[in-house]
């Protein structure tokens, strides 16, 4: 077997060798930190160690040879520990024979020699091991030929596919995202077993599928994943909005596009502009109002009616039951849902000064992200229609620029205020305050009068008159 001491570089290598040597136990790296070495990936500050013992006692005692002893935190039901090293969070596990209750992820749990700990691991290409003991420093431990699946590029379970997904179902979801983050194939055997084992899924928390779902979304290519959590029936499961959206429907020979598709396009469209996991989300979620708002009518074909408010309703909800925060970033991505098509519309006639006033009052200091949005959107076939619509775009974004500089909408505030307007006309808190307030902003919207004070003022005196209020001083 070769040796891979060049891996070892990290100080804590020597000092958990040393700890073990003390301790007459055998440890070893295991995991992420070997896959990415071998996969010259970037270091994610994260190193899983494995000891044939107790991976607390190790960890207390790797502490103890840092003169500066980090904090260690022990979590003894399973068997854990952890501290930070030099920015680098080292884990500590007692290698186990694992087996899982039928209901749980909490496994009871046996201890084993590295290899029952290898055997239970959820992929070949994680269960890669270097030895960490003074006698073969270096030695790298790998039953399952992972480095060839390394080279191979294929995702494989090391068991039998139906006993490690059993074990813990989230492994069906990290397989997929292993394979849209690395590029990789699943193996057949692996990926089957996805299919004949998806319902144990709901077992696993929201939080934890949420965590998947975002490193897939963080991927270049995130239709990889989607189509492969499609193809296995998971996606149905967590995500059953947007398997509803699949297929074309045809009624007296109108058809419409296949919105599931279209939306895989939009999100591979959006990440290669942003990075922005909330806003990739909302690309991912942007048509699924479309299922149930979907009507066929006669004269005019398929429409989708509202589509945009009930797809930002139930974003909210898959928030929820995903148990993703219910803050700024879930309002964000129902705001964007919700405005999705506006700009398209707005492209799609003549772009006037004031719809696009209306378009950056709205959407507020999000105007880019939507734009953003709706740029990858453009998913049309036809050549002449995709340069239309981008040409469109790009007037559209110029005159936000425009409009932004003349009218400062994008955060607006009134002119004048509604006390100014109580107190100028002695009204008390009434419609009338409220009414005028409105047309006054309605007026600067739609271009009548410029976003200034004096303007907004003499404005103000006229519509009251109309309405029979005298201004008192
Ligand atoms: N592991 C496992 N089954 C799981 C989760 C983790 O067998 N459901 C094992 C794998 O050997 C994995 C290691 O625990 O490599 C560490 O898990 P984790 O830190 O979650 O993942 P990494 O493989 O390090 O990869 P990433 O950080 O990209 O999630």
């Amino acid at each position: 077997m070769a040796n891979y001491q060049d891996a070892l570089k990290h100080p804590i290598f020597e000092i958990i060798s040393n700890a073990s040597a003390e301790l007459g136990i055998e440890s070893y790296v295991i995991g992420g930190f070997v896959r990415d070495y071998l996969l010259k990936r970037d270091f994610k500050k994260d190193i899983d160690i494995v000891a044939a013992g107790s991976g607390i006692d190790l960890a207390l005692k790797a502490s103890e040879l840092i003169p500066k002893k980090p904090k260690v935190q022990v979590f003894k039901n399973f068997g854990t520990a952890m501290f930070r090293f030099q920015d680098t969070d080292i884990e500590f596990v007692g290698a186990r024979k694992e087996s899982y209750s039928e209901d749980s992820r909490k496994p009871f749990v046996e201890s084993g020699s590295l290899t029952d700990d290898q055997n239970r691991r959820d992929f070949t290409i994680n269960a890669l091991a270097i030895s960490l003991n003074p006698h073969d420093y270096g030695q790298l431990v790998d039953p399952f030929d992972g480095i060839k699946d390394l080279e191979d590029k294929i995702i494989r379970t090391p068991l039998d596919a139906d006993i490690t997904y059993s074990d813990d179902p989230l492994r069906m979801l990290r397989g997929i995202r292993f394979a849209t983050q690395l590029g990789f194939d699943i193996e057949k055997d692996s990926f089957d077993a996805i299919s004949r084992n998806k319902d144990r899924i709901n077992i696993i928390s929201g939080e934890r599928i949420a965590e998947e779902l975002n490193k897939i979304l963080a991927c270049d290519k995130p239709s990889v994943g989607f189509l492969l959590l499609e193809q296995s029936g998971l996606l149905q499961i967590i995500l059953p909005e947007l398997t509803a959206l699949k297929g074309v429907d045809e009624s007296e020979g109108h058809t419409h596009k296949d919105n599931f598709y279209h939306t895989l396009e939009v999100v591979d469209n959006i990440c290669k502009n942003t990075d922005d996991l909330w806003l990739r989300w909302s690309a991912l979620l942007h048509d699924i109002g479309k299922a149930p708002t979907k009507r066929h009518h006669k004269k005019n074909g398929w429409s989708f009616h509202g589509h945009e408010f009930v797809g930002g309703k139930m974003a909210k909800k898959i928030f929820e039951r995903l148990h993703m925060p219910l803050n700024q970033k879930m309002k964000f991505v129902q705001k964007m849902v919700s405005m999705s098509s506006r700009p398209i519309v707005l492209a799609q006639e003549e772009v006037t000064d004031s719809a696009v006033r209306r378009l950056v009052f709205d959407a507020g200091d999000d105007v880019d992200a939507l734009m953003t949005l709706c740029s990858a959107d453009i998913t049309t076939k036809n050549p002449k229609k995709f340069r239309r619509y981008h040409e469109n775009f790009d007037l559209v974004r110029k005159k936000i620029i425009e409009v932004e500089e003349r009218d400062r909408v994008r955060n607006f505030q009134p002119p004048v205020t509604g006390e100014e307007i109580m107190e100028r006309f002695g009204l008390g808190p009434s419609r009338e305050v409220g009414v005028l307030k409105e047309a006054i902003k309605e007026a600067i919207l739609e271009g009548e009068i410029q976003n200034d004070y004096e303007a907004a003022f003499s404005f103000l005196v006229e519509k009251a008159k109309k309405m029979g209020i005298e201004v008192k001083h």
